[in-house]
């Protein structure tokens, strides 16, 4: 990889001058300073940048921001779903299609956005997805969300794919986050991981099941093809392998068993006193056979459109999922939340907690630390807003009452 400006010879152009402004900001090997200094440049050369997290007025801002960083295959990685990409845009849409029905006249001085979960008390719904390989945005990774998430209190779901340890993440947290597991191929592979993650006093493990026979992902490989930069010194086996996954260290790195049944819930129930999630469950059906084998919560999702083409958008799932627990399960949602007003429609339907995953993401890339914890900011700010605006103080009040389906 050089330094050298791709412009060389001729007199630099805006585009040119943007190329090299992201690859030093996205650069791994350059200071927290160097990369801050090349984010301030390029803002004033490009409106789409921000010369800081706080600049961000919402949390679309980041998505730009980051655009202007992120090296091409990192971003296809990021912002690909699957085939046309409709699930992904659906999850987003899905929101206009619902309006909001305020009440007037009631005291809401006194916002109150606390959930409980599993006993706990959440300072709010918002908790942060489990994104895979971190280091592809910013060189902290997950050692930034974690930090991020630790100082804005919000749980954390460590992905199975990361690119920092569940012991490293823990340490930055301040307590072990939740665990997402993408179950190994083998299931000695399984025990083991489930123990090691177990060790580490991850209270939580969220198997996600919405990814286990494989997925087509034209706009990450496009995004790939575009990248021409010499990748081997991060993805050992050539561009396109995973890179480190330390979660894999002495296990065979396979996973997502296609065989895979209700059985294996079963199993993985009697292999860990972790509490079970499921994510990815999206219709009555399942909700019922998760209650019914003994799961202790769910998460309704499509992986941000990642896994199938057409679904529904999750936010028009939720209800179902909501109704068939029935109350005997906690319901958690994510997938396409980008304003305050999204995740209180997700509340009004009967959501526990609401998950982000590219947001976080984008301001990551943009700010490491910094940008996270804007984004949670920003979310947390717009849904007090929304709450008392809709004469909704507190998170009980808000009932599908609140919301028409327009
Ligand atoms: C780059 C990227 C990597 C992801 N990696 C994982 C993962 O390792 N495990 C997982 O269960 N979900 C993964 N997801 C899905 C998220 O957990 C979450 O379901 C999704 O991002 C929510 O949609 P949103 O991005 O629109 O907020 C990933 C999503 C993105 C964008």
């Amino acid at each position: 990889m050089s330094l050298i400006p791709p412009s060389d010879t001729h007199p630099p152009t805006a585009a040119s001058r943007r190329e090299f402004l992201r690859f030093v900001a996205a650069s791994t090997v350059l200071t927290p300073a160097v990369r801050a200094w090349a984010q301030q440049l390029a803002a004033s050369h490009d409106p789409a940048a921000l010369a800081s997290a706080a600049d961000a007025l919402q949390v679309m801002d980041f998505e730009a921001a980051a655009r202007l960083v992120v090296p091409p295959a990192h971003w296809g990685y990021m912002a690909t779903g699957v085939e046309d990409d409709l699930t992904l845009k659906a999850n987003v849409e899905a929101f206009k299609r619902i309006g909001l029905k305020p009440r007037r006249l009631v005291d809401v001085s006194h916002p109150d956005l606390s959930v409980d979960v599993f006993g706990a008390k959440w300072e709010t719904p918002i908790f942060v997805c489990p994104v895979g390989s971190q280091r592809a945005f910013h060189a902290q990774g997950e050692l930034a969300t974690a930090r991020a998430a630790r100082a804005k209190r919000h749980t954390m779901i460590l992905s199975s794919v990361t690119t920092y340890s569940v012991e490293e993440v823990a340490r930055s947290l301040g307590t072990p986050p939740w665990y997402q597991l993408y179950m190994p191929l083998e299931w000695n592979e399984t025990e083991k991981l489930v123990k090691r993650v177990e060790d580490a006093g991850c209270p939580v493990l969220v198997w996600t099941v919405d990814l286990l026979a494989g997925r087509n992902t034209p706009t990450a490989t496009r995004g790939a093809r575009q990248d021409t930069r010499n990748c081997a010194s991060c993805h050992v086996n050539g561009p396109g392998t995973p890179i480190h996954r330390p979660m894999f260290d002495g296990l065979d790195g396979r996973y997502n068993p296609p065989q895979a049944t209700w059985a294996y819930v079963d199993r993985l129930k009697k292999l860990t006193r972790m509490k079970l999630l499921l994510k990815g469950i999206d219709s009555a059906e399942d909700a019922r056979l998760a209650v019914e084998n003994g799961v202790d919560g769910l998460i309704v999702s499509n992986h941000g459109g990642r896994a199938s083409e057409t679904l529904r958008a999750t936010i028009d799932c939720l209800p179902e999922v909501v109704d068939a627990a029935s109350g005997r399960i906690p319901v958690f949602v994510d997938g396409g939340f980008r304003h305050g007003t999204d995740i209180y429609k997700a509340l009004a339907s009967g959501a526990r907690g609401v998950g982000i995953g590219r947001p976080y993401i984008w301001g990551l890339s943009a700010f490491g630390q910094e940008g996270v914890e804007r984004v949670l900011d920003i979310l947390r700010a717009e849904l007090t807003l929304t709450m008392a605006q809709m004469g909704t103080p507190s998170v009980k009040e808000i009932t599908p009452a609140r919301v028409v389906h327009l």
